[in-house]
Parts: C-alpha cells; structure tokens; sequence
C-alpha cells in the first residue's frame, strides 16, 4: 500500500465511532434501562459531566445510537456550544427535529402539516430552516412539552419515543434564563398531564453545571447525574489492543505501556497517541521505538490543539517560554516509567537572574491554566503536568529553539 493510501482508525477530531467505544460499562449498563423506561411516558433526564475531552460527547452519542437501533427513537443532537440564550436553543433543536424526520421515507406526510401552519419553515431540497418570529418563538418556549408532544403524536406509528442531546450547554450556563426554563419545562412534563416517551441528555463541564446548580438549585433534582471520568489502565491498553490487532499488527509489551502511560486515561490523549503511532510505524509490529516517536508526534499536536490556547499572552513572556523549555529538556532525562515531578529549586542554576525571580509568578499562572498542579502524595512545592503530554510539547519546543539559535550562530 502507497503511504498516502493509509488511512488511520483512530479518531482524534471527532467522538468516538459506537463499534470503537471503549470502556463505560457501569454507566451504560446502569442508565440504558431508564431510556427503556422512558419509552412508557415517563421522561428521564440525563446530565453528562465531566472535563473537555473526557468523552462527554462520545457517551452521549453511543447512548443516542441505542435509542435508535434498541429502542427505535427519533434521535437529535444539538452541537449548543457557543449559544446563549434560550431563543436560539428553541430554534435549533426544531430545526433539527424537522430535518431528522425529513430524513425519514414517512416524512412527507408529518412535514405536509408544518408547512401549512408555520409559516417560518422553509423547506429547501435536502434541508429545512426554521426562522420563527418573535411570537412563534414565543410561544415554542412558553409551550415547549405541548409542542414535543404534537411531535410525538404525529410520528407514533413509525417511532417510539424522541431522544434529545443538547451537547455543551456551556454558554447556557451564564446566566439563570435556562436553568429556570429546563426547571419548568421538566415539571410540567412530569405531572402526568401529558405522557411523553422523551429522554434528555445534557452535556457540559463540571464547574457550568455547579453554576446551572447556583442559579437554580432545583435544577439538580431533575436528572439522572453522570460524570465521565478518565478510562482505567486496562481499558487504555484494551482500546489500543483491539485497534491495532484489527489491522493485524502486533504491539510489543514496551510499546504499550509507553502509549498507555502517556494517554493518562484520557480519551482524547488516547486518540492523539494512537493516531501518532499509527502514522509513525510502517511495519506490522509497534515496537518501543515507533511508540516514542508517535508520542512525540502526538505531543506536538496536542500542543497545537489544546495547549496554544492555554499558554495566552500573560504566560508567553520570553521569560515564561524559556522556563516551560527548560522544563522541557529536564524532561527529556527523566525516566519514563516514574511520573514527572519538579521543584523551582531544581531550576536555580538552570536559569538566569530574571527568570528564577519570575519562577513564582510562573508557577502560579500556570496553575491557574491549569497546565501544571500540585502533585499528588508530595510535600507542597512539588508540582506536575496536568497532563503527560504537556511536557513533551515543551521539550520538542525546547529541541526546536535550540536548533534555531544553532542556525543563526
Ligand atoms: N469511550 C471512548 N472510547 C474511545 N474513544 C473515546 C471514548 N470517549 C471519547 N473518545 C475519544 O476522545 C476524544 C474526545 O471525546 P469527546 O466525546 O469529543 O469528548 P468531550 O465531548 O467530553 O469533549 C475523541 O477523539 C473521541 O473519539
Ligand atoms: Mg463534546
């Protein structure tokens, strides 16, 4: 096969396929009978928590492809990053509900009824937009279960129920608007008035859901909690095991624990490592060698991806970039198998005047960015990367710099 031919498994930009998910067998095999459940008019609500790329979307997916294959649900996924407020979310998630049926060979006869009563669906080929005026907004908000419920009704002879996923409800979280609505959105579906085969996933990070929590605190009582927390050693390693034996290769002993160690039981660091291997290897073993290198490709894109963001203009003085190098090359000696810790005092002769007079401010701006943190089971002072990946970006960083100045010189 030609080089460019190759194409990878892994998945590092997007959530994971169902058939490569790894892992979550507790929580699946805990909530999947509340989407049963749900099917006899009893609404569950579910809330996804946990840090970014944890794999809060990838759960909430693999949930929604049971809903359609198990349970035979009308499924949407709304993407809400970025939306804050409430008319939006109103806009998208109809939008979206249209466009699934659409989808569907029955859809003609469900949609033929929309288009005579709202006037604000447009009805391209291959999509519908909805652009409701202030009083269809309006009254979509005000009467949000009565309108799932018409939905519900018209589609019941070919679908059991509806499975919604508001995805990254982070914007929403900003001010009290959508904890007051989704409260009184739940209660009215919950007072048996109205019987809807409905579930609801939500997703977002820990600390907008303790705001959501703040505003409104019965916000909480209404769902169903889970918290996506990293993947254990073993699951790591049976990702990784699975994947490449797939494409018939082997993995040697070494090699793995380097890629599974480095993943940090991160998802997404296991994608970006997997990935990393696989464009680095060429023959049918990952051997330690192919492993460290696609770490050390990984790392560079990780770098890209997620650190740039972090490392904003208060921690990109010169003086700043030249201690993360610094701790870059340590890095470098250090012994792969133990976690890397630091000290400021390991630095005093590594560094000049200026930067060990900024060390302190140093570390504590990257605290705060949450790209270094205390280590675990140490005396304080002792500190780590937040992430295993972090500080190979800083070595290859390192390594580059000091290229450069050979150049010059
Ligand atoms: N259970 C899993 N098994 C395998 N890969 C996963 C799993 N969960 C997440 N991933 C991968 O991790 C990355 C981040 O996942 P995502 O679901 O987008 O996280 P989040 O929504 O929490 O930010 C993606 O590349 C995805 O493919
Ligand atoms: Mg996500």
């Amino acid at each position: 096969m030609l080089d460019n031919e190759k194409k990878s498994p892994f998945q590092p930009e997007m959530p994971v396929s169902p058939e490569k998910f790894e892992g979550r067998e507790e929580i699946i095999e805990k909530n999947l009978p509340f989407i049963y459940q749900s099917l006899q008019g009893h609404p569950t609500h579910f809330f996804i928590k946990g840090k970014r790329g944890m794999g809060k979307t990838s759960l909430a997916d693999y949930f929604k492809n049971m809903a359609e294959i198990k349970y035979k649900m009308l499924t949407v996924h709304v993407f809400n990053d970025g939306v804050h407020n409430m008319d939006s979310l109103i806009q998208q998630i109809v939008e979206r509900l249209l466009n699934e049926i659409n989808r569907e060979t029955w859809a003609e006869k469900i949609l033929k009824t929309f288009k005579k009563h709202v006037k604000s669906v447009e009805f391209f080929s291959t999509k519908i937009e909805f652009h409701p005026d202030d009083e269809t907004m309006k009254f979509l908000k005000d009467n949000f279960p009565f309108f799932l419920e018409e939905i519900i009704d018209k589609i019941n002879h070919e679908k059991e129920g509806l499975f919604i996923i508001i995805d990254d409800i982070n914007g929403l979280s900003e001010t009290p608007e959508f904890a007051n609505w989704y409260k009184s959105f739940a209660d009215t579906i919950s007072t048996g008035i109205i019987e809807l085969p409905l579930v609801m996933l939500l997703t977002t990070y820990p600390e907008n859901a303790q705001k959501l929590y703040n505003f409104n605190p019965s916000f909480n009582r209404l769902f169903k909690h889970i918290e996506v927390k990293g993947l254990r050693y073993f699951e790591v390693e049976d990702f990784f095991n699975k994947i490449f034996r797939h494409m018939g290769m082997n993995v040697e002993k070494e090699a793995m624990d380097l890629m599974v160690r480095f993943s940090s039981g991160l998802p997404n660091m296991m994608q970006e490592i997997g990935d990393g291997v696989f464009w680095s290897n060429n023959d049918n073993t990952i051997s330690k060698d192919d492993a460290l290198k696609g770490i050390i490709r990984s790392g560079e894109e990780i770098g890209v991806k997620y650190l740039q963001t972090a490392l904003d203009k208060s921690i990109r003085s010169e003086n700043y970039l030249n201690i993360f190098r610094a701790l870059g090359n340590d890095f470098k000696e250090h012994d792969l198998t133990v976690e890397y810790t630091f000290r400021k005092k390991d630095f005093a002769n590594k560094l000049t005047d200026k930067e060990n007079k900024a060390f302190s401010k140093f570390l504590s701006r990257a605290k705060e960015l949450k790209i270094i943190e205390y280590a675990e089971g140490y005396k304080s002072g002792v500190y780590t990367f937040t992430n295993n990946l972090y500080p190979i970006y800083f070595l290859i960083q390192y390594l580059e710099y000091e290229n450069n100045l050979n150049k010059v010189n």
